[in-house]
């Protein structure tokens, strides 16, 4: 008996084995062969075949581009695990130079700016990493990520061997490559490549340029495959020795790829920036990639066998004055939403085209793709009512002391935040005149100026306004220029000349304006937290344009997503809790500011805005986007 049970059990065990390896083989034929390979760290990405190759097996980049410093750091992994669950198995990361060091002596690395837990996080939900440190790196941002300060030598030649970019550049990289040097893949990280520079084939001013940047990260310790990128125009002297090119492109173009494959044979082609919609200027509409464009081109890529990076995978928002701007045809600021029309809405929601990608990438991974994370709720607060109002002159005592100088100077090489001149925000230029006339700006006004006599205002000069009628007088008033910099250029060749503020003579009755006090009004946090001592009279009294209004949200609960409208309001910024949001204009497309959860607290929420022309006195709180009025890329 006894033995017949041990017998019995026995063969229950073999059909046991037998059924689990059945079970097995029917789950591997339908889900593919598993990659839980472990991966041989000794051997990081390869590019010398048609196919990358990692840790010796093929291997397909199927990347997307998350910009850390355009989301609150609570939503880095929301963001992330999205990008997993959409198939995508790589994590394009660009590191902003200007953010990182606002001063030539503070670099920082905490809170929002903390690339190393960022790469750790990208580690943990298993995306593995393309870096992007610059120096330069577009981006949309104001200087293409460059830091301002650099301009305050005249002779700058920015992404040049210039000596005094040169210096700079070896500061930083001293300080940002050693963070990230431990998360290369041979190292047992997510790095698999580091791209040099960005598109410098469209701006190639210095053929020694790239292989200094190239050896400044291999000399500390980059030791993956390097990469560079150019679009079409850049191609033919984009590229170093040494280093992998890739495409940036919109629509399929096959004399590029056919280009690339003949200055590259035998190599991968990977597209590292394939657009999945665009940025947005003030005064022009919304654009939109429709989703079926998008995907005919993803389609179309990875069956010829290709790589891509999809930038945006999700764009997030120009937080503060963080935007950049076009200089062609002519000026255009960028607008605070950096939705960019990606598969990820600017607030974190699937888009469709998201589920459409999500259903082609699934035939290109291995395993099932994990499943999509719930939406955060967005809520419709009740209005703010903006009952206290301080005016722009009351305010001044508060920021920078005042700088006197004969002639005028630009925002970069005022004497302010410890020598490194101001970066962002507007400038206020005051004079003495006494006759009336003609004033002109001669385009030295960058990059647009509220003109007050006697704290009256008389007109506005911009890119396209260059003159003004200044009402005649027999005795001496104060000439106001409130000039505000709306976002340098962030590509293209004239990136030299984005100095801001007053750049050269003003003229009144062709006689150039002399003895200014200057203010600079950066705006910071600090600044915005030092007003509580201002004096603040309730509104509905006689105004004054521009103006700080104040008022309160109360948040029942835990905070969450919501959407800001200021209708009736002309052009100013928001800061809730000290913390700048960003910038509204009525010129549009963009109607409602993204405000996140994250920024607000349970309960009481300061909420401060700088308008400059016409206010209602209200903030209205909505569920859901809107960037404007639409047209199809
Ligand atoms: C990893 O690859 C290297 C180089 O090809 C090889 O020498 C080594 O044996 C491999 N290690 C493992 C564990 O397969
Ligand atoms: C790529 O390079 C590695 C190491 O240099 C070499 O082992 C491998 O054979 C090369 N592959 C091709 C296709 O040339
Ligand atoms: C303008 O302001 C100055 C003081 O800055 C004052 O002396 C002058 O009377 C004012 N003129 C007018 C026309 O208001």
């Amino acid at each position: 008996m006894a033995v017949f049970s041990i017998r019995n059990n026995h063969r229950r065990r073999y059909v046991i084995l037998f059924l689990s390896l059945a079970c097995f083989i029917i789950y591997r034929h339908f889900r593919g062969p598993t990659v839980k390979i472990r991966i041989n760290r000794s051997v990081g990405l390869r590019v010398n075949s048609s196919q990358f190759t990692l840790g010796g097996k093929p291997f397909r980049i199927l990347g997307g581009s998350l910009h850390y410093f355009r989301l609150p750091r609570a939503y880095w992994k929301d963001r992330m695990v999205k990008m997993k669950a959409c198939g995508l198995n790589t994590l394009t990361v660009d590191v902003p130079w200007s953010l990182h060091q606002p001063e030539k002596g503070e670099l920082r690395f905490q809170g929002g700016l903390d690339i190393e837990s960022y790469l750790h996080l990208a580690a943990e939900v298993g995306l593995w990493v393309i870096l992007r440190p610059g120096p330069y790196i577009g981006s949309d941002l104001d200087l293409g990520g460059l830091p301002s300060w650099l301009l305050r030598d005249r002779e700058m030649m920015l992404r040049t061997t210039y000596p005094g970019f040169i210096a700079a550049v070896n500061v930083y990289f001293d300080k940002l490559i050693p963070k990230v040097v431990p998360f290369q893949f041979k190292k047992g990280g997510p790095i698999i490549a580091v791209q040099v520079e960005n598109k410098y084939g469209s701006h190639a001013r210095d053929g020694n340029y790239m292989s200094f940047v190239k050896e400044a990260l291999q000399d500390r310790g980059i030791s993956e495959v390097l990469l560079t990128s150019d679009d079409h125009e850049g191609l033919k002297y984009g590229g170093v020795q040494g280093a992998l090119r890739t495409l940036n492109l919109q629509k399929i173009n096959h004399d590029d790829i056919k280009y690339l494959e003949t200055l590259q044979p035998n190599s991968p082609v990977l597209m590292m920036e394939l657009w999945t919609g665009r940025s947005d200027g003030w005064g022009g509409l919304h654009h939109s990639l429709p989703a079926e464009d998008l995907l005919a081109v993803v389609r179309e890529t990875l069956r010829r066998g290709m790589s891509i990076n999809l930038y945006m995978f999700h764009g997030g928002t120009n937080f503060g004055f963080m935007n950049g701007a076009l200089a062609n045809p002519s000026y255009k600021a960028l607008v605070t939403s950096y939705d960019y029309d990606a598969p990820l809405s600017e607030a974190g929601d699937y888009t469709q085209k998201y589920h459409l990608l999500r259903d082609l990438l699934s035939n290109f991974n291995s395993e099932i793709l994990s499943e999509m994370p719930g939406l955060r709720w967005k809520e419709e607060y009740e209005a703010t009512i903006l009952f206290q109002h301080l005016s722009l002159w009351d305010a001044l005592p508060y920021t920078h002391e005042p700088f006197k100088s004969q002639f005028p100077v630009n925002m970069e090489n005022l004497p302010v935040n410890n020598g490194n001149g101001q970066a962002y925000g507007y400038t206020l230029y005051e004079t003495t005149i006494i006759r009336g006339g003609s004033l002109k700006s001669g385009r030295n006004i960058q990059d647009r100026a509220l003109v007050f006599l006697n704290q009256s205002f008389i007109g506005i000069f911009h890119h396209r306004n260059v003159e003004l009628a200044v009402p005649d007088g027999k005795e001496k008033r104060t000439l106001s220029l409130l000039v505000e910099n709306c976002g340098r250029v962030h590509y293209g060749k004239d990136m030299d000349n984005q100095r801001k503020g007053i750049v050269g003579n003003i003229l009144l009755n062709h006689t150039p304006l002399r003895d200014f006090t200057i203010y600079s009004l950066d705006m910071t946090p600090d600044f915005i937290d030092s007003l509580y001592r201002a004096p603040w009279k309730s509104v509905p009294n006689k105004l004054s344009f521009p103006g700080f209004f104040q008022g309160r949200l109360f948040v029942n609960g835990y905070p969450s997503d919501t959407f800001m409208k200021l209708p009736g309001w002309s052009k100013g910024v928001v800061f809730i809790n000290g913390q700048n949001i960003g910038r509204y204009w009525d010129a549009g497309p963009q109607q409602a500011l993204f405000l996140p959860g994250p920024f607000l607290n349970s309960g009481m929420n300061q909420v401060i805005v700088f308008e400059e022309a016409e206010a209602d006195f209200k903030i209205q709180f909505e569920d859901s986007p809107d960037l404007g009025m639409t047209v199809d890329i």
